[in-house]
């Protein structure tokens, strides 16, 4: 059956773009539309059969606007089949970053959801983020810890 599907996402520096890109690429990219929220805040979904969700955490929240988007949407994206990821770098947080990103409902309604690893782009961070993300992570220079793993185990479960 042919799925029609949109990747929703927001991003701060890259990163979640890169992964929706990666998912739209292994899935047959003319049936995958991606949606920037940031471009498109209240986009119309009534078209897709199936809705990819995908955020970032900084200081231990994804979006607002993602966050905004779940709670307006609610009852359409409960009508549809729903695959979310994050990307985050925190392995200790990882389950409350979760937590916090989606609602419980949406969370158990999905047919999968992954935590795709994250990124650091020294070059795209402003003087805070940057002496933030050496107080807190030790992590001066850019480095790619995106997890290939999982996004190929999410492709697996989109197609099934
Ligand atoms: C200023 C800053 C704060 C961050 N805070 C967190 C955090 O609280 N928890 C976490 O797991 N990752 C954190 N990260 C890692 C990001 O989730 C990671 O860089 C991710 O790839 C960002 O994706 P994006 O470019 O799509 O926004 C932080 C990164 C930055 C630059």
């Amino acid at each position: 059956m042919k799925m029609k599907t949109a990747i929703i996402y927001a991003t701060h520096h890259g990163t979640t773009e890169t992964v929706a890109k990666q998912i739209q690429q292994q899935l047959l990219p003319q049936q995958v539309e991606l949606i920037n929220l940031a471009h498109n805040k209240q986009p119309d979904i009534s078209t897709y059969d199936r809705i990819v969700v995908g955020s970032s955490i900084h200081a231990g929240k994804n979006q607002t606007v993602v966050q905004k988007f779940c709670s307006k949407n609610m009852p359409e994206l409960l009508q549809k089949q729903i695959g979310l990821f994050l990307c985050c770098l925190n392995e200790k947080e990882f389950e409350q970053s979760m937590a916090n990103a989606y609602p419980e409902i949406l969370r158990n309604h999905a047919f999968d959801i992954q935590l795709m690893g994250g990124e650091y782009k020294m070059d795209r961070m402003n003087f805070i983020e940057r002496f933030l993300v050496k107080k807190i992570a030790g992590v001066t220079q850019s480095q790619s810890l995106i997890n290939y793993n999982n996004i190929n185990n999410f492709v697996k479960s989109l197609r099934k």
